[in-house]
């Protein structure tokens, strides 16, 4: 089973844990600002979907001593590809076995990456449906859109930080058929790679792994949800001026992507970002992947020259390394 292709074995990205140990604050960025809606909860976990997410939750908030990722999930393309993606990660010496799921989600299963990401597959899990008073009578969306805040319609992808890029990559790519669609290297410095955005489906990225600078391994850089106009990026901005939200960059545009950003700091701590367009869609199924070098790095970062503070974007992440808390103070002004 194993010997198979892994190409088009994973759907895409169905669920993400955040740790959080400002539970209360985390859940009024994700609930008044972001207006997402909570579906569960259970033991110190909140479970929220943002009105157009298929399944029963997008992203589960757990309370914990320090922020950081939790669980990521991905969804398989039938019940057989979980069962070969699963064997393969056993094979890769990854796998940590079968879960019986959790709330909206069946069984699954649990492995580590290279630097040390919790993640699981499944296959089989609840979708949505909405109650009548959250029905909307466009029928293409799952509910309603909510009034309050500034809803982005689904969550969209993740960045890790990893400790060595290619090793991350090339095993994901290889176990879980992701393909690189870009990279960056730093050609003046041996070829090193700094970073590689990837998918297992139309999207230009679903994950990207970024060298974390600091040396941690396991660690976040964000997770984004999408809205899918840029102009909410802007509003998004300012509302996030308004209610004591620290903006790290944005909004702009990235050249690696073509994804329009904001990024901002919700009050676990955990890097947020806000996804204001698709970026580039890639369709060709012998694309080549995309080389920028980090010696010519200005449009890769910001089409339209905004600034990455160097002293977060590329060494914060989440947990927070010791010495790093101070650089966050997202305080909600309810
Ligand atoms: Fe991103």
């Amino acid at each position: 089973m194993t010997t198979a292709p892994p190409r088009f074995e994973l759907a895409h990205l169905a669920h993400a844990e955040l740790l959080t140990p400002d539970l209360e604050g985390s859940l009024w960025f994700f609930t008044e600002l972001l207006g997402m809606r909570e579906t569960a909860r259970h033991q110190d976990s909140v479970y929220l979907r943002c009105y157009e997410d298929p399944y029963h939750h997008s992203l589960k908030l757990t309370a914990a001593d320090h922020a950081g990722p939790g669980t990521l999930g991905w969804r398989t393309t039938s019940a057989d590809a979980l069962e070969r993606r699963a064997a393969a990660l056993d094979a890769a010496g990854l796998g940590r076995g079968w879960t019986t799921g959790d709330i909206g989600v069946g069984r699954t299963f649990a492995f580590d990456t290279p630097d040390g990401h919790a993640m699981e597959l499944v296959w089989d899990v609840e979708k949505y449906v909405a109650p009548p008073e959250l029905r909307s009578p466009i029928l293409t969306r799952r509910s309603r859109r909510p009034l309050q805040g500034l809803p982005p319609r689904r969550m969209d992808h993740v960045n890790l930080m990893a400790s060595d890029v290619t090793a991350q990559k090339e095993l994901l790519e290889q176990t879980l058929g992701f393909e690189t669609r870009e990279r960056v290297i730093d050609a003046a410095g041996g070829g090193t790679e700094i970073g590689a955005w990837m998918s297992v489906n139309n999207l230009g990225h679903e994950m990207a792994v970024m060298l974390d600078q600091t040396g941690s391994r396991g660690r976040l850089h964000h997770l984004a949800f999408w809205y899918g106009v840029p102009q909410h990026n802007t509003d998004a901005a300012e509302l996030c001026r308004e209610y004591g939200i620290q903006i790290e960059a944005g909004p702009d545009v990235h050249g690696i992507t073509q994804g329009a950003f904001l990024y901002v700091f919700e009050p676990g701590g955990n890097r947020i970002e806000l996804f204001g367009n698709s970026g580039i869609l890639q369709f060709e199924p012998d694309h080549e992947t995309v080389t920028w070098d980090l010696g010519d790095f200005d449009t890769a970062l910001a089409i339209g020259g905004a600034t990455l503070p160097v002293e977060t974007y590329f060494v914060y992440g989440t947990p927070v390394n010791a010495g790093q808390e101070k650089l966050v103070r997202s305080v909600p002004s309810r």
